[in-house]
């Protein structure tokens, strides 16, 4: 199968037993305590709480998901190892009140082994067993135990061998820190090469890129309140998330289930193929499937190898959060998105030599796996790589002299004393690039959150990037530090902006028409024919406002756009957009 048949032989399947096949959720939640959506059942959060009653009792789709920032965050490992991802599908299937456990985990299995192939002998069932020292809500899940045990008996096998308790931490899944939750039994591969089943229950839960979940059952029971307690549901639900690139990447690696001498990777799956082969058109450089198995001291190829992964990773992410309106800006999900963006042009240009533009040009093989499957890449495409390129274009100029100066200031503080603290010249002043002390017994050193805020607002580098540079060489970052720095600036802007912005703009005057926004119903040349209405002066600038506008105005940590008007055939430059009171668009 190739991964496109996968995914539909899910959905197929559970078409199969009357659920309907619905589209995936946009990126941006509806929930307001989430930064994305994480999981697939997020749009059916008001089915769950009894808020709505749903159009349909069963349901399956795709769901796009970002696990970066917020509870559920893998950012950090994506690149390094092979089966994380910023944003990846989970495949699912949701009972509203109608089937449990029993269905649920029953389907799962046949699915799994007698759809797919999938031999027996290498799955793991866990279940729900409380550490109630640990204050663990509710009770051991007995009836999923006793489904599970069912199972494995009917099919040959030992339950003592093949299921596994697992605490709060592992068993029960919550969305975030507060919405509908409950225990969870997820169903675990052993991917070891030999299928000795005491081998492969030791893997399970070990952070074994051989033995990985890949199907979690969650049976909805509860309501998470924000002062810690959990509420029963009116009624019973099932949610599940089948990690579509997982499933996809270990069919491609084994053969169809049939192999396992292989390093089984997410990597290897066809979705990701047409933009390795982007990467290396783009580099000249070759992929090899490398893992490091440590964060520092990396060999050349590893370095590429983790920069390929990145990539492809981070393409689709930004290309699907930007096609679902999630452009990369100063604040919240917006700040993420920059944050991953940015890391992708470092990599990009630090372990692969690209340049500015070659990130954007990602987009077109990303569209090509995964339009099909998610129609708005293909209708958002002109402003999604207009907003990579973007960003290439303004982070691109200033990444090369940040990373020199990153180098020059790690490579001062490798060579300093125990006990002292190098600083380093810029402009007039002198920064503190860190300390090197003792801590029991070994020498460390760390970057100062003064030098890691020079990075970050001189030159855009998010604090995680300069983290992931200062591993790379053995270094710490004095984070603290860094967020004490940020705090500051924040004071200072705060002040700063009562006595300027309300001179800059028409605050407050809250009477005239806001402008109408045309920016995502317009052509591919993004130009617009639009009536001057008003020009507002300042002390500094002017500023022109159109009866309608495809420019985007600066909003919730999204930067107002830039671009030209043509009024009565002469050009004038648009150097930024903000927005009045009135909903005016300021240009
Ligand atoms: N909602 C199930 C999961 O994300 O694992």
């Amino acid at each position: 199968m190739t991964s496109a048949e996968i995914r539909q032989s899910f959905l197929d399947f559970f078409k199969s037993k009357q659920h309907a096949i619905v589209p995936s959720s946009s990126l941006m939640p509806t929930a307001p305590n989430l930064l994305f959506t994480n999981a697939g059942m997020n749009q059916f959060v008001p089915y769950f709480l009894g808020d709505q009653t749903a159009p349909w009792k069963r349901v399956a789709d795709t769901q796009k998901c970002i696990r970066a920032g917020g509870k559920h965050n893998d950012l950090e490992d994506v690149g390094f190892d092979t089966y994380h991802h910023t944003m990846f599908e989970m495949l699912g299937n949701w009972s509203f009140g109608d089937y449990f456990k029993r269905e649920s985990l029953t389907w799962g299995w046949e699915l799994l082994t007698k759809v797919w192939g999938i031999p027996p002998k290498r799955l793991f069932a866990t279940v729900y067993s409380p550490d109630k020292a640990k204050g663990d809500p509710s009770d051991f899940d007995q009836e999923a135990y006793d489904i599970w045990a069912k199972i494995f008996k009917d099919a040959g096998l030992d339950p003592a061998v093949h299921i596994v308790n697992g605490n709060k931490k592992d068993n029960f899944w919550m969305m975030g820190d507060t919405g509908p939750c409950g225990p969870c039994s997820e169903i675990h591969f052993n991917l070891l090469e030999s299928d000795d089943e005491a081998a492969g229950r030791a893997n399970v839960n070990s952070s074994s890129p051989r033995c990985i979940e890949i199907w979690n059952h969650v049976f909805i029971q509860f309501n998470a309140n924000a002062d810690g307690t959990f509420a029963p549901l009116a009624a019973k639900h099932v949610d599940t998330g089948m990690g579509f690139e997982r499933v996809a990447g270990i069919h491609a690696t084994t053969n169809g289930f049939r192999d396992f001498a292989a390093e089984p990777s997410n990597y290897n799956a066809d979705v990701f193929k047409p933009t390795f082969d982007k990467l290396t058109e783009l580099s000249g450089k070759i992929y090899t499937k490398s893992v490091p198995t440590k964060r520092d001291s990396l060999t050349a190829q590893e370095q590429i190898d983790i920069a390929f992964r990145v990539l492809a990773d981070h393409a689709r992410c930004v290309s699907c959060a930007i096609a679902d309106g999630i452009l990369p800006g100063n604040e919240g999900r917006n700040y993420v998105i920059r944050r991953i963006l940015r890391r992708a042009i470092m990599y990009g240009q630090k372990n692969l030599g690209l340049k500015t533009g070659d990130f954007a040009s990602l987009v077109a093989p990303v569209i090509e796996s995964l339009g099909n499957v998610f129609p708005e890449l293909k209708t958002q495409r002109v402003m999604v790589e207009k907003a990579i390129r973007a960003e290439e274009e303004s982070f691109g100029s200033t990444l090369g002299r940040g990373l020199d100066l990153f180098w020059q200031g790690a490579t001062l503080l490798e060579r300093a004393e125990v006990d002292t603290g190098p600083s380093i010249q810029v402009g007039r002043t002198y920064v503190e690039i860190g300390e090197a002390i003792m801590r029991d017994g070994k020498l460390v050193r760390i970057i100062s959150g003064e030098f890691a805020f020079l990075l970050s607002d001189t030159y855009g580098f998010p604090l995680d990037m300069t983290q992931v540079l200062a591993v790379e060489r053995g270094i710490e970052v004095d984070a603290k530090g860094f967020e004490r720095f940020m705090e500051e600036q924040r004071n200072r802007g705060r002040a700063a902006r009562k006595t300027d912005v309300i001179v800059a703009s028409t605050e407050g005057e809250a009477v005239a028409a806001a402008t109408k926004f045309v920016g995502y119903q317009i052509d591919a040349t993004h130009a617009t024919h639009s009536k001057l209405v008003d020009v507002v002066k300042t002390e500094k600038d002017a500023y022109l406002v159109f009866d309608q506008t495809p420019f985007y105005a600066e909003m919730g940590g999204q930067v107002g756009d830039t671009g030209h008007a043509l009024i009565n055939g002469a050009k004038v430059d648009i150097l930024d957009t903000i927005k009045d009171k009135s909903g005016r668009h300021l240009h």
